[in-house]
């Protein structure tokens, strides 16, 4: 049978898996692809870190550069994450004649654009099915299944990590920092987790996402990003109690012929499909002129699942599909009669939390505010502090206010935030989220 020889960079969470899969799926992928997927050479960090799986010796180096350029290697994977030296690494496969596949999307979002023509002029793919949403296919879904569409909307969950932050925490009563470790220790945080809870992630997942839907380069610096780094147990308990999840919402929409786009802590209604995807898994909703809407979900990080994309890819390659989609479908044209909504006009719902003085004016002066931006009040939530007593503090007790909004302007709303912290009656924190109608 006729082997594909595969060279691996990275033999992390996913490295593992996908070494873990070609060993105990060999039989199975040679009758699928009618070839052997043989792995040629490994490179790692370093050479004396204990391995969850054995290779043969002499094949392991921590050379990453002979691997991408072996002689005997046909497909370079490369799983090391960040930016250098994975750019180099991969510019120096591609010019070796070797066809990529990669879970990397800061990469890809940053070097795509020089990265993907470099292997279109060679006939080579970069395949990327891992780089977005683990799992869950969706790299396959817009670049093969909806290209009938004008896809008008993207709404997803896009980082695992931050939705199982989340979900620790307010089902399981987890601290915030015990959460983030748990998703360390489970391999599905970046090697740096800031990325994942400061929404960088997301966002260079939907800058992916919007390229392939709308044709159009956007990165996480040109539109809004906030990760959960505001957001206290007590922002999912008042959500709840007004019918709401807390989710990182990446969100992609054509309003107008404009591109509305945001990753950002968002409440939405419990009973929406998104609102109730729990855990490590990933929901991305999108919208078609002709489908429709269709919701696609899976495990969005994770050793096996992110692997289970890598060797799809891999298999794609194996039987030339990949070769055949692509490089000639994704990722490739610009479409310059799309443009980024400003920000400060995205119109939505807004909740709003601080803690405030409980004494007399203080509502008077905050819906003053809000009135002076044109702000109209959906509801309030402001629940009675105890009577103090002599141990209490001196000064008027302080309670916390959640305002939930009617649409208003992104503009309007940080204006409004911002006279609102100048009031001497209002106190930190202050958290503001949008909500998703
Ligand atoms: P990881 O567990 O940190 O593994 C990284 C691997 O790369 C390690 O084996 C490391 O070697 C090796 N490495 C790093 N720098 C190297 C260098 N200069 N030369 C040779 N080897 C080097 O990372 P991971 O979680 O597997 O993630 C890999 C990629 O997949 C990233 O782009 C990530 O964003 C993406 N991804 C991850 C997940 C997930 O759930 N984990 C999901 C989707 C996508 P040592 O072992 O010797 O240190
Ligand atoms: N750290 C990423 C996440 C891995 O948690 O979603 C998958 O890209």
């Amino acid at each position: 049978m006729d082997a594909m020889r595969v060279g691996i960079i990275g033999l992390g969470t996913v490295g593992s898996g996908v070494v873990k899969i070609l060993e105990e799926h060999a039989d199975l992928l040679a009758r699928r692809t009618g070839r052997t997927i043989e792995i040629v050479k490994v490179a790692v960090r370093d050479l004396n870190k204990p391995r969850a799986v054995s290779l043969p010796s002499g094949m392991v180096t921590d050379d990453p550069m002979s691997v991408a350029t072996h002689p005997e290697v046909d497909v370079v994977v490369e799983l090391i994450g960040g930016l250098k030296p994975a750019r180099e690494l991969l510019q120096a496969a591609i010019e070796a004649g070797k066809h990529v596949v990669t879970a990397n999307k800061a990469l890809l979002c940053e070097h795509g654009p020089d990265l993907f023509p470099l292997a279109r002029d060679r006939n080579l793919c970069i395949a990327f099915e891992a780089a977005v949403a683990g799992g869950c296919p969706i790299i396959h879904v817009l670049s093969q299944a909806m290209t009938g569409n004008q896809i008008t909307a993207i709404q997803a969950i896009l980082n695992g990590t931050s939705n199982f932050i989340l979900t620790e925490m307010y089902h399981r009563d987890q601290p915030y920092a015990d959460a983030v470790k748990e998703a360390q220790r489970m391999g599905y945080a970046e090697a740096d987790p800031a990325l994942d809870v400061d929404g960088t992630d997301a966002a260079q997942k939907l800058g992916i996402l919007v390229q392939l839907a709308f044709g159009a380069r956007f990165t996480p610096d040109q539109f809004i990003v906030e990760g959960l780094d505001t957001i206290e147990l007590a922002d999912l308990q008042y959500a709840d109690e007004l019918g709401y999840a807390v989710k990182l919402l990446a969100t992609a929409r054509l309003v107008d012929g404009a591109l509305e786009m945001h990753t950002q802590p968002t409440l939405v209604r419990h009973e929406k499909p998104i609102a109730q995807v729990d855990g490590p898994y990933n929901m991305i909703a999108l919208e078609g002129d002709a489908v429709g809407r269709t919701w696609f979900s899976g495990m969005g990080a994770g050793q096996m699942a992110t692997a289970s994309a890598v060797v799809a890819d891999l298999v794609d390659i194996a039987v030339g599909r990949a070769q055949l989609t692509y490089p000639h479908l994704t990722l490739q044209s610009s479409d310059p009669a799309i443009k980024l909504h400003p920000a400060e006009g995205i119109e939505r719902r807004y909740y709003l939390r601080f803690n405030v003085e409980d004494r007399p004016h203080v509502m008077a002066d905050i819906t003053h505010v809000l009135g002076e931006m044109e702000i109209s009040i959906a509801s309030v939530i402001q629940h009675e502090a105890p009577e103090p007593d002599e141990v209490s503090l001196p000064g008027p007790p302080i309670v916390p206010l959640v305002i939930m909004t009617h649409r208003t302007t992104e503009g309007q709303v940080r204006q409004a935030s911002a006279k609102l912290a100048a009031l001497k009656c209002v106190r930190e924190p202050r958290v503001c989220m949008p909500v998703s109608d």
